[in-house]
């Protein structure tokens, strides 16, 4: 042990403030009907049992070939799963279930203007668009397995039939979050080393017919420049047979997918018997330094993962209609809009736009009309819709049975909220913990088996066995009630592979901080950092505090920002929270906190006060912010995360930056009235 772990208490060990939640149970309707209700599942997920648990996961598959090893470990940490097996994914969520279920919703898509129709997409249907798409890509576009493909593509059917056509081939897809801009698009681009790039023209939001072609442009000239040539531009049309947007085409580059695909009408592609541990695709995501990361998933393992995930902790049955809110464009929407129900053959559904187009009540809408069972989103939706339509839910008649969060910690407030309102009591809820790396949950309760701790991810899903470590690597003790650097000790099959053409970034990032041996091929010597703050409660559930540059350290007590925001919810005005870290000469830094309230509500020295008053009174005085900003609302991205980053700059008096892709950037310039007078 060194020296510094000696100390009475070590930096990751500071005990944090935050209350623990009385329990709630799932409804006896859920667990009568749910996937999974034995509680021996722990026991047969053991270490003691690991890797060979992970074959119940690989069995809801339907392989060409079973692997000959479950787990190699010989170029640890770069694992492969399932090796020798071979498998397609496209046929697994498509093929397979034609026998029996040929008629059934596939997908129901949802076009943002409430007019247009919704389209019912069968698996038969299904199966004959990804089979001429795939036909496509092949014989037009001359792409063949273990190319690379980028997507930017908005939310619309065509985005899971464009990644499965890809999947039937082989071909590894790297799908681009549509709202992204186009230079996020070429630098993705250029990094994968695509030279085709397949888009929109167009796509509705809020209410607007944008012009997504626009960043297309954008796209190949940033690829370009950066070495890249993207030979081929295939547009889907938002009206098929209609170019729907003012920026021109390029002759001999860009083609409208509709037009080619008329010459391969009725062509069936026979899907590619996959390695199990070929690449099915490539999700950017942000890191500590400015270059976004191509987590690589593979094809078996992580299919096994998102589908036997999706059955126990989503709960999906095939008779029902599950909706995530959230983009394809993002992990959530690969492993839990397409992958997993579709593997499941459940009917998933996909909406174009945003949530409170054309009011807050559309959400409820869409649950009624297409009689939706499954709810999934994110607490920044649900916080949202709380904030603009607290008492929508209860003007529509659907029925939830499971409903999900994920993304963020959500406040208990806003947990309950979401349970009563939009549950109606009836749903069990599950708080699932993951990463893009991840490829699928992480930490989670299972909705049959455990009860819902408000606030809690709850006990690590099974096969996933979290440890807590300190800032020297010293595993605090379990259930010890103290926040540190929370890790998975065992690799598991959804993991990402590597990150794209970086192998040295990967180990680099994830495991050297605590690896014992790097030379080591023994899983149990290669520890994930998260890069997660938890702490675990004694009763085995995890509460994530954020990411642990999010944690503040105020005079030696680490507080989670969320702890205080959860705090500031509590107060009945309060819509929004948001806490940054302010320097401060005495104490390191202090929290300053930013408020919005809810409609019908004025700011007020008095509704300040409350708050301040809330923080001390639920954790301590510790938690006193230097100053509670009520502000007019929130400087959001337009996935509508809140920009903390805005807020720290302007409470630090440094420069913001800039705030023009904001969804609202007018706001920062009220902000900035307000707080630096
Ligand atoms: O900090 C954790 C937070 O989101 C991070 C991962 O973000 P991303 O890769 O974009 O994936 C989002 C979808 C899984 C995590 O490191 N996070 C994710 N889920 C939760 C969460 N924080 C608290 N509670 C969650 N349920």
């Amino acid at each position: 042990m060194t020296e510094k772990a000696n100390v009475e208490t070590s930096e990751a060990e500071i005990a944090v403030h935050m209350q623990e939640e009385a329990y709630f149970y799932p409804p006896r309707d859920f667990v009568a009907q749910a996937n999974m209700t034995d509680e021996s599942i722990y026991d047969r997920f053991s270490l003691d049992n690991f890797p060979n648990c992970f074959k119940e996961y690989a069995d809801m598959l339907d392989w060409y070939e079973y692997w000959d090893e479950i787990l190699d470990t010989s170029d640890a940490p770069c694992y492969k799963w399932f090796k020798g097996g071979k498998i397609n994914a496209s046929y697994n969520c498509i093929d397979r279930h034609l026998p029996k279920n040929k008629n059934k919703t596939a997908i129901h898509f949802v076009p943002e203007l409430e007019e247009d129709a919704v389209q019912h997409i069968t698996y038969q249907e299904l199966y004959v668009r990804v089979n001429e798409m795939a036909a496509l890509l092949r014989d037009f576009a001359g792409l063949k397995r273990g190319d690379r493909v980028t997507l930017h593509l908005p939310m619309s059917a065509e985005l899971p039939i464009t990644m499965l056509a890809c999947a039937r081939l082989g071909v590894i897809h790297s799908q681009v979050f549509g709202g992204f801009s186009g230079k996020a698009a070429g630098d993705r681009i250029e990094d994968s080393g695509s030279r085709v790039l397949i888009t929109m023209d167009s796509y509705y939001r809020g209410g607007k017919l944008l012009d997504h072609k626009k960043k297309a442009e954008e796209a190949v000239a940033k690829a370009a420049e950066d070495g890249q040539v993207v030979d081929k531009v295939l547009i889907w049309q938002r009206y098929p047979g209609k170019y729907s947007a003012a920026t021109p085409i390029v002759e001999g580059r860009d083609f409208m997918i509709n037009d080619v695909l008329k010459d391969f009408y009725g062509v069936r592609v026979e899907p590619e018997r996959m390695n199990a541990e070929d690449p099915l695709f490539l999700m950017y995501t942000s890191g500590t330094t400015g270059k976004p990361k191509g987590c690589q998933h593979g094809t078996g393992g992580y299919l096994a993962y998102v589908t036997g995930t999706s059955k126990y902790v989503q709960d999906i049955h095939p008779e029902d209609v599950y909706w995530c809110m959230a983009d394809i464009g993002w992990i959530t929407g690969h492993s839990y809009i397409v992958y997993g129900p579709l593997s499941l053959c459940a009917s998933s559904v996909i909406y174009e736009g945003i949530p409170n187009y054309p009011d807050p009540g559309r959400p409820w809408r869409i649950a009624q009309n297409l009689d939706v069972n499954i709810f999934h989103t994110a607490p920044t939706a649900i916080r949202a819709l709380r904030k603009i339509g607290p008492d929508e839910p209860a003007k529509y008649n659907y029925k939830f049975k499971h409903m999900t969060t994920v993304g963020e910690p959500i406040e208990p407030e806003v947990w309950k909220w979401y349970y009563k309102v939009v549950g109606k009591e009836k749903a069990a809820i599950v708080d699932t913990w993951w990463q893009t790396e991840t490829g699928g949950f992480l930490c989670s309760t299972l909705p049959g088996i455990s009860p819902m701790k408000p606030g809690s991810a709850g006990m690590a899903v099974p096969g996933i066995h979290p440890i807590i470590l300190d800032d020297e690597g010293k595993e605090l003790p379990r259930g010890a009630g103290k926040a540190g650097n929370i890790c998975i000790q065992n690799p598991w099959p959804g993991m990402f592979q590597t990150i794209w053409g970086d192998r040295d970034r990967f180990v680099t990032n994830y495991f050297a901080r605590y690896c014992k041996n790097p030379k080591s091929k023994d899983w149990r010597d290669w520890p994930y950092l998260t890069g997660d703050a938890a702490v675990e409660a004694p009763d085995g559930y995890y509460r994530i505090l954020g990411r642990i540059d999010d944690v503040i350290n105020v005079s030696g007590h680490r507080l989670g920002t969320k702890e205080l925001e959860s705090a500031a919810l509590v107060v009945e005005e309060v819509a929004e929270a948001a806490v940054v870290p302010v320097k401060d000469d005495i104490k390191g830094v202090v929290p300053d906190l930013y408020v919005a309230l809810k409609p019908g509500f004025d700011a007020s020295d008095a509704i300040a006060k409350k708050i301040m008053d809330a923080l001390i009174s639920e954790i301590g005085p510790i938690a006193k912010p230097r100053k509670v900003w009520i502000v007019p609302d929130m400087p959001k991205t337009r996935s509508g995360k809140i920009m903390r980053r805005v807020l720290a700059a302007l409470s630090n008096n440094n420069d913001v930056g800039d705030v023009m892709t904001l969804a609202n950037p007018d706001v920062v310039e009220l902000i900035k009235n307000q707080v630096q007078k």
